[in-house]
This record gives C-alpha cells, sequence and structure tokens, in this order.
C-alpha cells in the first residue's frame, strides 16, 4: 500500500507540473512558430525583432496596445500573427518575448 501511495504521489506532482507549464505559454516558441517570418526579416514593414528605433515608437503606445494590436491585428500586422489557433495568453507572451529584446 505505501508504494502505491508513493506513486500516486508522484502522479500527481507530474500533473500538477505539466498543468503550471501549460499556464504559461512559451513566448520564444511561438515567436519562432508564428511571428518570426514577419518579425525577422522586416517583411510588409514589420518592426523587427531588436531593432530599438523601429520598437521605440511602438512601446510609446503601451503594451496594452501592443497585446491588442497583436490579438486583432493592425494594418498589414494580421490578427495573431495568421495563426487564429493561438490564445490570447499566447500572443501576449510571444510579444513579451519580442518587446524584451529592446526593453
Ligand atoms: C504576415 C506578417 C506578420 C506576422 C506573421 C506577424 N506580424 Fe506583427 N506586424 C506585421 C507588420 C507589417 C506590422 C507593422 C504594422 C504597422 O505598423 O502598420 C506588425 C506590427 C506588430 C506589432 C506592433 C503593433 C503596434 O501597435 O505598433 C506587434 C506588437 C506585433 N506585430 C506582434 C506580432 C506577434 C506577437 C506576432 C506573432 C504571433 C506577429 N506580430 C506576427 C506583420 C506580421
Amino acid at each position: 500500500m505505501k508504494t502505491l501511495s508513493a506513486a500516486l504521489v508522484a502522479a500527481t506532482a507530474a500533473l500538477a507540473f505539466s498543468v503550471t507549464a501549460q499556464a504559461e505559454p512559451d513566448g520564444e516558441a511561438i515567436y519562432n512558430q508564428a511571428c518570426m517570418a514577419c518579425h525577422m526579416t522586416g517583411a510588409a514593414g514589420a518592426p523587427i525583432k531588436g531593432d530599438a528605433e523601429a520598437w521605440e515608437p511602438r512601446l510609446e503606445k503601451g503594451i496594452e496596445i501592443l497585446y491588442t494590436h497583436s490579438i486583432e491585428g493592425f494594418n498589414a500586422m494580421p490578427p495573431k500573427g495568421g495563426n487564429l489557433s493561438l490564445s490570447d495568453e499566447e500572443v501576449k507572451a510571444s510579444v513579451d518575448f519580442m518587446v524584451s529584446a529592446v526593453e
């Protein structure tokens, strides 16, 4: 019986860990998958990640506006980078990742 409850504790801990990992989306992975095509090359006039001059006027709008524009779209910037299966939280994490390079 002791072995069984130890196994249960381990299983519960593993489950709790995977739930936590999901609650915090990996902004870098999402950027690489959904944003890099434009934001690394500057395609269609996208501000390039790490280009402080391009990001300065955007950061001045405030991060909430940048989240909204990323989720709903903004001019040539497609909603969620065109990847509508991303959750709002995942898009925000990728914005945070992109912006962290110039903050
Ligand atoms: C198809 C190309 C494309 C993809 C893919 C793309 N973007 Fe963009 N993004 C743009 C363009 C173009 C702009 C500039 C829009 C403008 O300023 O008129 C932009 C602007 C932005 C801005 C600045 C908005 C503002 O208010 O100044 C943010 C933040 C942003 N993108 C985040 C993202 C994120 C996060 C992803 C991935 C989930 C992503 N983009 C994917 C093309 C893209």
